[in-house]
Formats: structure tokens, C-alpha cells, sequence
């Protein structure tokens, strides 16, 4: 089997529920139809209920950007999965490198974040992926490999299916800066081959696997042509309908 392409739009702080409605109206016909691709928008949680119901009807589906590991309790501030999806919410990112690098989230709250989303039935996309000074030292494979194991321990294999990883080099995000279509591919390809080490090869090829960090309407075709890369995760052009929607096609072509 091989891995569906998936584009999804990580909104970051950004959109107000007004806002999103509008958003998602505008995109909704400009991506319909467009279904060589899996398409999905990470909101912020106040965004989500609009989201949904904006989204209904249409190719887009809805996901987090985030979610807690413990079902219910003191834990101020945040959110759990059945919050998540009684609200209809589908899909869920989590280890971003911004939770990583601003909220103090390391592997093993990655991994417990994982493991509670999938039990609730959430699809999950697992950020990971090298700083600036590791792949100046040339470890990012050894960096890529650790996290993949890191993050995906004790799952197993029959749930992997609604695991995607996306791929994102911390200096390529936000920076305008992007992998070459080449060092994508490289990078997407050792989490793969991490994937068919710890489990099988029929899992990792199986396995959607993106590039993000400054994809955008430009650089997208490139990157999306290569073998290991299986779609985006995609911040600052995913809020912008024009620019989005050249991503699905891109991915579409
Ligand atoms: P960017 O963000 O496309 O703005 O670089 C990507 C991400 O953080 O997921």
C-alpha cells in the first residue's frame, strides 16, 4: 500500500472564529473535488467548533494543534480528547517544534500525547525534526531516528494507520527558509526507514509521511514530486486561500 498524500494547514495563533468562517467559505469551493489529496485545517481550539461546522459538506476536514494526555482533571488550561471529539474534530498535530522549543514539550509528553489520541480514535500528526546547529554537526539522521522511536514508543503497528509524520527541519520553519527538495526526501526517508526498522516495511511505506517549514505555492510541486515526501504541513501560506489551494494542486498535478 502506499501512503496517501495529505496536505494540512497548521493555523497556528492565527483566526478568529469570524475569521475562520470566512476562511473556510472561500476555500471550500476552490479545493473541491481536489481529492488526489487529503485536505485538513489545525485551528485553534476556539476555532473549532465554526470550523467544523464551516467545513461540513465539503473535502476539508478539521483537526488541533494540540491535546493533553490525561482524560480529565487539574490541568489548567488544557484540553483532552474527548473535548476534541465530541466537537467533531478529526485530527490532531502534536510535538510541534514550537510546543518543543516554547512549552517545554520533550519526546515523552509527545509520545503519552500520541498514545491518548490515538486511543480516541484522533488522527495524529507527529512533528519532529532537526535544529539548526544538528544538522550543521551532520547528526540530524541520528536526531530524526531518536525522535521516531522516542515518539512512537509503545504504539503499535495496527495503529500507526492513523499516524502521519511531518517532517520539519526547525530552522526551515517560519524563516522563509526550506529544505532542498533533495534534503527532504534524504530526511523523509530515514523516519521511513526508522519506521520499517521498528516495525515493518509494510507499515513505514504505508506511512504518510510530510515535509513542513516554509512550503509554500512556489516551492511546493518540487518538494511534493519527491519520493518520501507524501504532502505538507504547512503555517504561514496555509492562511491564505490562494496559497493553499496551489499546495492542493500542486499536490493533485
Ligand atoms: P511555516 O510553518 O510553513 O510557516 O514554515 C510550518 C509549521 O510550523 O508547521
Amino acid at each position: 500500500m502506499s501512503a496517501r498524500t495529505v496536505i494540512a494547514g497548521n493555523w497556528k495563533m492565527n483566526m478568529t472564529p469570524s475569521e475562520a468562517k470566512q476562511f473556510i467559505g472561500e476555500l471550500a469551493p476552490m479545493v473541491a473535488g481536489k481529492n488526489a489529496c487529503d485536505i485538513v485545517l489545525c485551528v485553534p481550539y476556539v476555532d473549532i467548533p465554526t470550523a467544523v461546522e464551516a467545513a461540513r459538506g465539503t473535502n476539508i476536514h478539521i483537526g488541533a494543534e494540540n491535546v493533553h494526555f490525561e482524560a480529565k482533571g487539574a490541568f489548567t488550561g488544557e484540553v483532552s480528547t474527548a473535548m476534541l471529539c465530541e466537537l467533531g474534530c478529526e485530527y490532531v498535530i502534536i510535538g510541534h517544534s514550537e510546543r518543543r522549543q516554547y512549552f517545554g514539550e520533550t519526546d515523552t509528553t509527545v509520545n503519552l500525547r500520541t498514545k491518548a489520541a490515538l486511543a480516541a480514535g484522533l488522527k495524529v500528526i507527529l512533528c519532529l525534526g532537526e535544529v539548526k546547529e544538528q544538522r550543521l554537526a551532520g547528526i540530524t539522521d541520528e536526531v530524526v531516528a531518536m525522535q521516531t522511536k522516542l515518539d512512537l514508543a509503545d504504539i503499535d503497528e495496527d495503529a500507526l494507520k492513523n499516524v502521519i509524520i511531518a517532517y520539519e527541519p526547525v530552522w526551515a520553519i517560519g524563516t522563509g527558509l526550506t529544505a532542498t527538495p533533495e534534503q527532504a526526501d534524504e530526511t523523509c526517508g530515514v523516519i521511513r526507514k526508522t519506521v520499517a526498522e521498528i516495525y515493518s516495511k509494510k507499515a513505514a511505506d504505508a506511512m504518510t509521511i510530510q515535509y513542513g517549514g516554509s512550503m509554500n505555492d512556489k516551492n511546493a510541486a518540487e518538494l511534493l514530486a519527491k519520493k518520501n515526501v507524501n504532502g505538507g504541513l504547512i503555517g504561514g501560506a496555509s492562511l491564505v486561500p490562494e496559497k493553499f489551494t496551489a499546495i492542493v494542486d500542486a499536490a493533485n498535478a
